[in-house]
């Protein structure tokens, strides 16, 4: 398989192929989802809430971002893969967004990065952008923003509202990125992004006229706890296999059933308490 980049992802939007995208945040889930397929794996913030025990994403740092980004292109061989920019490291200034947006890919060895939020920080797209970097932009739901939201909740329901997102697509698209995550919006102002635009829209929460989903790895696998939002499907319930394995370990230790010859080193004829205490001839 073709080592996926912007061009393939542009392609794949005219050739009217829908673009698979997941989170991913250490090497061996990324090394799978590679396997499989994925076209785009993305080391989102999410990891404050779906790895790091985190309640939001707001804590998660550049250093944070760079430590599981890291993991994740070491592993990911044709996928293409993006970082996302976290909390306050590019809402300073374009300047700043920059700087970061560089440092992280330096250091990440990552193909682009992700920024939240439309028209407002359409600047820090075309400042990243003119440095060669790709940008996937991420509207509709931020969670970044969800103190300023009210929570996380669906955007644009309403006229002025999804006015106010179809100009951030746009605005967006404008400033030069590659691809846009509409994230909890109704379907219907999705298809309508999705129409206008020529750059991909990759969905969350946002129906199935997008050129494309993504989905927290986490939640998709079974391994959250706590309720999911109504747009996430379990597609394994690996939580209980999990932890049946975890029981069946506990068990068979306690019970002395493991470890089992077949997983015993035997390199001494004698016991080793024999051996020790043997006297030298
Ligand atoms: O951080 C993340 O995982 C994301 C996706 C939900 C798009 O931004």
């Amino acid at each position: 398989m073709a080592k996926i980049t912007v061009n393939t992802l542009l392609g794949m939007k005219r050739a009217g192929q829908r673009i698979t995208a997941l989170t991913a945040y250490d090497a061996p889930f990324a090394r799978i989802m590679d396997e499989a397929g994925v076209d785009v794996i993305l080391v989102g913030d999410s990891v404050g809430m779906a790895a790091l025990g985190r309640r939001d994403t707001l804590s998660v740092t550049i250093g944070d971002m760079i430590h599981h980004a890291k993991a994740v292109t070491a592993a990911a061989q044709n996928a293409m893969v993006v970082v996302d920019m976290p909390f306050m490291s590019f809402q300073v200034s374009a300047q700043k967004a920059l700087e970061n947006a560089g440092h992280i890919m330096q250091e990440s060895g990552a193909h682009g990065v992700k920024l939240e939020g439309g028209e407002k920080y359409a600047d820090r797209i075309r400042a990243i952008v003119e440095a060669g970097i790709p940008v996937m932009g991420h509207i509709g739901l931020t969670p970044q923003s969800y103190h300023q939201l009210g929570g996380y909740k669906v955007q644009g329901k309403q006229g002025d509202g999804a006015r106010r997102l179809l100009a951030d697509a746009r605005a967006v698209e404008k400033a030069g990125a590659f691809a846009v995550v509409l994230e909890a919006i109704p379907a219907e102002l999705a298809a309508t992004i999705t129409q206008t635009l020529h750059i991909p829209t990759i969905g969350i929460g946002a129906g199935a006229e997008c050129d494309g989903q993504i989905l927290v790895m986490h939640d998709m696998l079974g391994l959250s706890d706590g309720p999911h939002p109504r747009f996430v499907k379990v597609f394994s319930d690996l939580r209980t296999q999990v932890k049946n394995a975890f029981t069946a370990y506990i068990g068979e230790v306690r019970g002395g059933a493991f470890p089992a010859k077949e997983h015993t080193y035997s390199a001494l004829t004698e016991s080793p308490l024999k051996v020790v205490g043997k006297k030298k001839e």
